[in-house]
């Protein structure tokens, strides 16, 4: 039996907790699978203190964690500290400049040095596991770096955000507010530390960069995608889009446009009957649109500590076995230059939610505003058994009415929508979201 695999583990927090206890529950079948023992010898965390439910009394603790990924007595250096920069960063380039192969969790880290470090990675001839850093427990950067072979593929999209996953689905479900739905998230251990990068996107975004690298070859650009979050949708975009057929999802999109690439993160109305539609909750779901295969769709729990830890695990299992592949699948020097795609007009149009004042002529003019840019409606809606508010404006006299545009560009219904707020006819922001067919 050879000697065991010596980790170095920083970040004790839901994730790093879950991974110790799967290597102690399942000691015996791992070292069977592996041959060798898998074994956290050093930890480095905040508090020594805190009650984590995992045995801490035989690890070495560091205060330092560059000094635990420099350890000599480390051969595998774990990083689930977060934070793009700052420790995470210094330890991580640390343990690949010493050699050490590095597993992290890490998304806005790898979504801002990624490239440097998967070239230093390279340099080194160490390893750097990023699984666990898109969609938690589904396999989906190992599908995309080894499973498809050479399918080239043309566009890749999917729920990339448990938390955000679970408040929409649960507000659709159980009419429960937003803020309840976000606290219950925290609670489950499913939310970022600083839960705004969940709720206004910068999560998925942080993930659909290191996604679309992957995908289509080149470098990541994390600056140059297009975000919105959740914090606009409304009760009433939930329950209007249900009747017509359509369930809202935050999707993070990144597809070939023109001669480049299109990313983009925003809530999107998918169709009832489409199989992203099901996913809810906790579950993550990432669609590979390729020539050969078609689509390949993974779904599974994209957040939450055992579910993250299971792909901490497999990586640590590769590189135990001594697979070795570049880590954004191709070496470094192979990228091509990130060219950014323009938005394009999208299939299925849009969701318009407006706060029409109830007057006569209303809904002609707005129509006809839409008529005089080219935007053809396929439905209007009146909608007055929503409960409206629109903050400094009595809506005694307003009806809620919700359009659904045909295929146009983005630019054409802000255009019109500028116009209706200026005839005067509307209270407050429209309510603008994409439709997606898939
Ligand atoms: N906060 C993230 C989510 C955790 O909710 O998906 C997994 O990256």
């Amino acid at each position: 039996m050879s000697q065991p695999l010596r980790i170095g583990l920083a970040g004790v927090g839901t994730v790093g907790a879950a991974l110790m206890r799967i290597l102690e529950d399942d000691r015996e079948d791992i070292t069977r699978k592996l041959g060798r023992e898998i074994r956290v010898v050093a930890v480095c965390a905040r508090s020594r203190s805190r009650d984590r439910g995992v045995d801490l009394s035989d690890v070495e603790w560091y205060d330092d964690s560059v000094a635990l990924a420099r350890s000599p007595d480390v051969d595998l250096y774990v990083e689930l500290m977060g934070g793009e920069d700052g420790p995470a960063y210094a330890s991580v380039t640390a343990a690949l400049e010493a050699g050490k192969p590095v597993v992290t969790a890490n998304k806005a880290m790898l979504a801002k040095h990624g490239l440097s470090l998967a070239a230093m990675a390279e340099e080194a001839g160490a390893q750097l596991g990023l699984e666990a850093a898109v969609a938690g427990g589904v396999p989906v950067i190992k599908t995309v770096r080894e499973g498809l072979g050479s399918a080239r593929i043309e566009r890749v999209y999917g729920i990339m955000n448990g938390t955000c996953n679970y408040i929409l689905s649960r507000m659709a479900n159980e009419g429960i507010s937003f803020e309840d739905c976000l606290r219950d998230a925290q609670e489950l251990g499913y939310a970022e530390a600083n839960p705004t990068f969940d709720v206004e996107g910068q999560d998925t975004a942080h993930k659909l960069a290191v996604l679309t690298a992957l995908c289509f070859e080149c470098e990541i650009s994390a600056k140059d995608i297009f975000i919105e979050g959740i914090t606009s949708i409304d009760k009433a975009d939930i329950e209007v889009a249900g009747d017509l057929g359509y369930v809202i999802k935050h999707l993070g999109i990144a597809q070939r446009s023109g001669d480049g690439i299109e990313q983009r993160v925003h809530p999107t109305l998918v169709p009832k009957t489409s199989t992203i539609a099901s996913i809810g909750g906790v579950l993550n779901a990432v669609a590979l649109e390729t020539n050969h295969v078609r689509e390949v769709l993974l779904a599974g729990p994209g957040a939450g500590g055992e579910a993250t830890a299971a792909s901490v695990l497999a990586d640590i299992f590769d590189i135990a076995r001594g697979n070795h592949v570049p880590p954004l699948g191709v070496p470094v020097k192979e990228l091509a230059p990130y060219k950014r795609g323009k938005m394009r007009a999208h299939e299925g149009g849009y969701f318009i939610r407006l706060i029409a004042k109830d007057v006569p002529g209303a809904l002609a003019a707005i129509a006809s505003r839409m008529g005089e840019e080219g935007i053809s409606l396929e439905s209007v809606i009146q909608r007055p058994d929503l409960e409206i508010t629109v903050e400094g404006a009595s809506t005694e006299n307003a009806r809620t009415v919700v359009l659904i545009t045909h295929e146009t560009v983005e630019q054409t219904v802000r255009d019109a929508l500028a116009k209706i707020a200026a005839d005067g006819y509307i209270l407050g922001t429209p309510q603008l979201i994409r439709i997606e067919q898939i």
